[in-house]
């Protein structure tokens, strides 16, 4: 069975940083509040950035350090949940900034902050009926454009980014990948359009339990269903929404948190972009190697959860 090989990352930032201490300007709150409950220190937040822009950006990236033009892109995926226009999609406009070829399906996905993993195991799914052997994934989001700036208990946690991968479908490569949804809209959500403002909404507390609960059980599963042992995983990537739900998790998987990467410090929770900008991040510092097995997962709204395993 065909596996996906992840052949180039990119990733793209807007370059207005935003400090805990901005928004103690703004809101009640501190930067030890903020830094102790979360770990964030800064954000950044678009000004004047469109996510096209910064969607285009990570995608460039990723498909030159792939070696791979827009002749080679068969399936161009964008996980949102804040694009530009309501339509076209943000996959649209991607797709006519890049010049991408006619026969490249071309949509968006929304699935909250695990939208990266449902693109990935979407593009494993589909590219081997697709009429060209890669596909262009974008997690993406301007998370300050739904985000109540006078609501403190949301306001410090999100940022905005966008991730990028090139993959490839790949005849043996090892690719083992669960995902779940338990339908609820009472945890995290905006409503909308037709409901402005859409801010985004959350039950702090039940979704902190939901990933602690949700996360570990994941990765157990899809060990199992590996038939491998997580002292085996070279690198556990979680999507970044709380330095205590990474600790949390590590606690409960018994694995040193040496092997999760942590970004939330610097960009806060980035929603489906994370995972993307992570590795990235990753790649760039040369801490994955070929070979590793890297085990990425993620959960957010919806409910959502999603996990992926394969070899770098
Ligand atoms: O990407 C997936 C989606 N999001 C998440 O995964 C987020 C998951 N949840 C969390 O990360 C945490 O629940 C938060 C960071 C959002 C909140 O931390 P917490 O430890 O769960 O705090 P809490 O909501 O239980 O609030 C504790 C106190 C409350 O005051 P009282 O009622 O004890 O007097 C809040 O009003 O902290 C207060 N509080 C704040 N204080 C200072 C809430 N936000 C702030 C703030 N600054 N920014």
């Amino acid at each position: 069975m065909n596996g996906l090989s992840i052949l180039g990352t990119g990733r793209s930032l807007p370059d207005h940083i935003v400090t805990n201490d901005d928004l103690a300007r703004r809101v009640e709150t501190s930067n030890d509040w903020i830094v102790s409950r979360t770990g964030i220190r800064e954000r950044r937040f678009a000004q004047g950035e469109t996510l096209t822009q910064l969607a285009v950006a990570a995608a460039r990236r990723a498909m030159e350090r792939a070696g791979v033009g827009p002749q080679d892109i068969g399936l161009c995926l964008m996980a949102t949940v804040t694009p530009d226009w309501i339509t076209p999609s943000q996959a649209c406009l991607l797709h006519q900034e890049l010049g991408l070829p006619e026969d490249c399906p071309a949509f968006d996905l929304s699935a909250g902050c695990t939208g990266f993993l449902y693109a990935m195991e979407t593009a494993a799914a589909m590219l081997p009926r697709m009429a060209r052997p890669c596909a262009l994934l974008v997690g993406g989001e301007l998370l300050s454009r739904i985000t109540d700036m006078d609501d403190r208990s949301t306001c410090i946690l999100f940022g905005d980014g966008a991730g990028a991968a090139v993959v490839k479908s790949t005849e043996g490569a090892p690719w083992h990948a669960l995902l779940g949804t338990r339908g609820n809209r009472e945890a995290l959500w905006a409503a909308g359009p037709g409901n402005h403002p859409a801010y985004l909404h959350m039950n702090g507390q039940e979704v902190f339990q939901f990933a602690l609960k949700t996360v570990p059980e994941l990765a157990r599963s899809l060990l199992d269903k590996a038939g491998m042992d997580r002292d085996q995983i070279d690198w556990y990537v979680l999507h970044q929404a709380n330095h205590r739900i990474l600790e949390g998790v590590a606690k409960r998987m018994k694995v040193p948190m040496e092997r999760f990467y942590e970004n939330i410090g610097r960009y806060g929770n980035t929603s489906a972009a994370t995972i993307p900008i992570a590795l990235d991040e990753m790649a760039e510092q040369e801490l994955l190697r070929p070979g590793q097995w890297i085990m990425c997962l993620g959960f957010g709204a919806g409910l959502t959860w999603g996990g992926a395993m394969f070899r770098w």
